[in-house]
C-alpha cells in the first residue's frame, strides 16, 4: 500500500482523533493497535523479559511525520521523553521532502563477532593458519547459523587482526539479514574459538559481538532549498550559512561534537526504542564510529551549496525487525506496523533520516533563535501537569508559561490557581 507521511494539522488532533487518523492511514491488527493503552507490555511478558521485575515503565510513543526516504512515505514510530524531537524531526523532515526527501543506503546487515586470541606463539603462522582454514571456519559457522543460511544470510568472512606483539582479534563477519544478531554471533563465536585457538596456538579470551558495527553503516544525504531554511525574520541563504558555520563547529571541537551527536541520537533512539530494539548498542557504536580517526567527530556535516543546504551522515546501524524483544513486545511490534519498512536495511535507511533530521531541526534553531524559546514553549505542558493541572487546565496553563516566558513551577501554580479561581467564580 502506498501511503503519505504528510498528516497535516495532525498535532492539533485531539489524541483520540489522532489515533484515528493514524489507523485510518495504515493497515494495522486491532489487536495491535489496543497496545497504543496498555503500552504493549503486559506483566507477565515483563516478568519473561527480565529479572526481578515489579512493574512495567511508560514513555511517550509519537509519529514522526513527513519522512520520505528514498521516495518512500514513512509515518515513524518515536519513543521519547524529551519535549520537541518529534516536532523538530518532523519540522525538518518537511523541509526536505520539500527537497526530493532523504536519499539513504544501507550496508548488507553483516555483523562482527570478535574472537580474542592471546600468547600466540608466532602472529605470521597463526594468522597463515587462520587463511588457510577460513573455507573450513566458514563452513562451521553456517552450520551453527542453521536456518539463519536458509534465508540468505550466513558467514561472510574471518578477518583476523593483530592488537600486540602475541596478541590477535578474529573477526567473524555474519551476514544476519532482518535480525539484529547479537544471539547469532555470539554462538558462532562460542562455537569457533576453540578451533581457532589450536590453530593460532593461543590461549582464547573474550568471544562477544562488536558494537563497532561498521560493516553495517547507514548513509543518507539530505538537500534543504534555502526558501525552505528561512526563519526568524532571516533569509534562507543566511540560516544556511549558518548551519554549515555550526557544522564546523563540530568538526574543529569533540565537546561541540558530542553535542551534535547528541541531537542526531535524539532522533535515532527514539525510533530504536520504539520498535523494541537494543539502542544502548546503536549508541556505543555511533560513539565508537565518531572517534575513528583517533579524534571524536560530528557523525554528520552540513554544507551551503548554491542553492541552499546538503547534509551527510554516515553511522553504524545494527538494527533487527525480527527476534530480540520483539519476541514478547506488542507494542514493539505495533511500530514496527506503523513503520511498514521492508526489512532491517530498509529500517536503518529511515533511522538514518530520523537522525538527520533532528540535527537539521536543531542546528536550525541554534544557528538563528536559539534552541530555548522553542523548546520551553513545548516543554510548558509537562510544567503544568507537574503543577497539578488535568485536562483543558494543561494547555490553557502552558499558554499562559508561553505567554509570560516564565515557565518556572511556581508560575504554573499561580496561572493554575487563577484559572481555577475564575471557573468557581472565584468561590472555593
Ligand atoms: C538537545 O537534546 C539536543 C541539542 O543539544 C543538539 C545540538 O546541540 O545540536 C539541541
Amino acid at each position: 500500500m502506498s501511503r503519505s507521511s504528510r498528516l497535516s494539522g495532525f498535532y492539533r488532533l485531539p489524541l483520540a482523533e489522532r489515533r484515528a487518523r493514524m489507523a485510518e492511514a495504515l493497515d494495522i491488527d486491532s489487536d495491535l493497535l489496543a497496545s497504543l493503552d496498555d503500552g504493549g507490555l503486559d506483566l507477565d511478558a515483563a516478568n519473561d523479559l527480565i529479572e526481578n521485575v515489579v512493574g512495567t515503565y511508560a514513555l511517550p510513543l509519537g509519529l514522526g511525520l513527513n519522512f520520505r526516504v528514498n521516495g518512500k512515505d514513512f509515518l515513524v514510530p518515536m519513543c521519547v521523553e524529551e519535549p520537541s524531537v518529534v516536532a523538530a524531526a518532523s519540522n525538518a523532515a518537511r523541509m526536505v521532502r520539500a527537497g526530493g526527501g532523504f536519499l539513504a543506503e544501507a550496508d548488507p546487515p553483516i555483523m562482527i563477532a570478535q574472537v580474542e586470541l592471546r600468547e600466540v606463539p608466532d602472529l605470521e603462522r597463526a594468522e597463515a593458519a587462520i587463511a588457510a582454514a577460513t573455507p573450513e571456519l566458514l563452513a562451521a559457522a553456517d552450520r551453527v547459523l542453521g536456518k539463519l543460511v536458509e534465508r540468505g544470510g550466513g558467514a561472510r568472512g574471518v578477518v583476523p587482526r593483530r592488537l600486540g606483539e602475541r596478541d590477535l582479534v578474529v573477526h567473524l563477519e555474519i551476514d544476519c539479514r532482518d535480525a539484529m544478531g547479537a544471539n547469532l554471533v555470539n554462538g558462532v563465536a562460542e562455537a569457533l574459538a576453540p578451533r581457532l585457538g589450536e590453530l593460532a596456538q593461543a590461549k582464547v579470551g573474550l568471544r562477544i559481538l562488536s558494537n563497532l558495527a561498521d560493516r553495517r553503516c547507514v548513509r543518507v544525504r539530505a538537500f534543504v532549498s534555502a526558501a525552505a531554511l528561512a526563519c526568524a525574520g532571516l533569509p534562507g541563504a543566511e540560516v544556511a550559512a549558518a548551519i554549515a558555520a555550526a557544522s564546523r563547529f563540530a568538526e574543529l571541537d569533540p565537546y561541540r561534537a558530542a553535542t551534535h551527536n547528541k541531537g542526531i541520537m535524539n532522533g535515532v533512539d527514539a525510533v530504536a526504542l520504539a520498535i523494541g530494539n537494543d539502542w544502548r548498542g546503536i549508541e556505543a557504536g555511533a560513539h565508537a564510529f565518531a572517534a575513528r580517526s583517533g579524534r571524536y567527530r560530528p557523525l554528520s556535516t552540513w554544507s551551503a551549496t548554491p542553492d541552499g543546504l546538503e547534509g551527510r551522515l554516515e553511522l553504524p546501524m545494527a538494527v533487527g525487525t525480527v527476534g530480540g524483544a520483539l519476541r514478547v513486545h506488542r507494542g514493539a511490534r505495533l511500530s514496527l506496523a506503523i513503520l511498514a519498512a521492508d526489512g532491517a536495511q530498509e529500517v536503518a535507511c529511515v533511522i538514518g533520516a530520523v537522525g538527520l533530521a533532528a540535527n537539521l531541526a536543531a542546528l536550525r534553531a541554534l544557528a538563528t533563535e536559539g534552541i530555548q524559546r522553542g523548546h520551553m514553549e513545548l516543554h510548558a505542558r509537562s510544567v503544568a501537569r507537574g503543577v497539578g493541572a488535568e485536562g483543558d487546565l494543561v494547555a490553557r496553563v502552558a499558554a499562559e508559561l508561553a505567554r509570560a516566558g516564565d515557565f518556572k513551577p511556581e508560575r504554573a501554580q499561580a496561572i493554575l490557581a487563577s484559572l481555577r479561581a475564575a471557573s468557581t467564580g472565584g468561590l472555593t
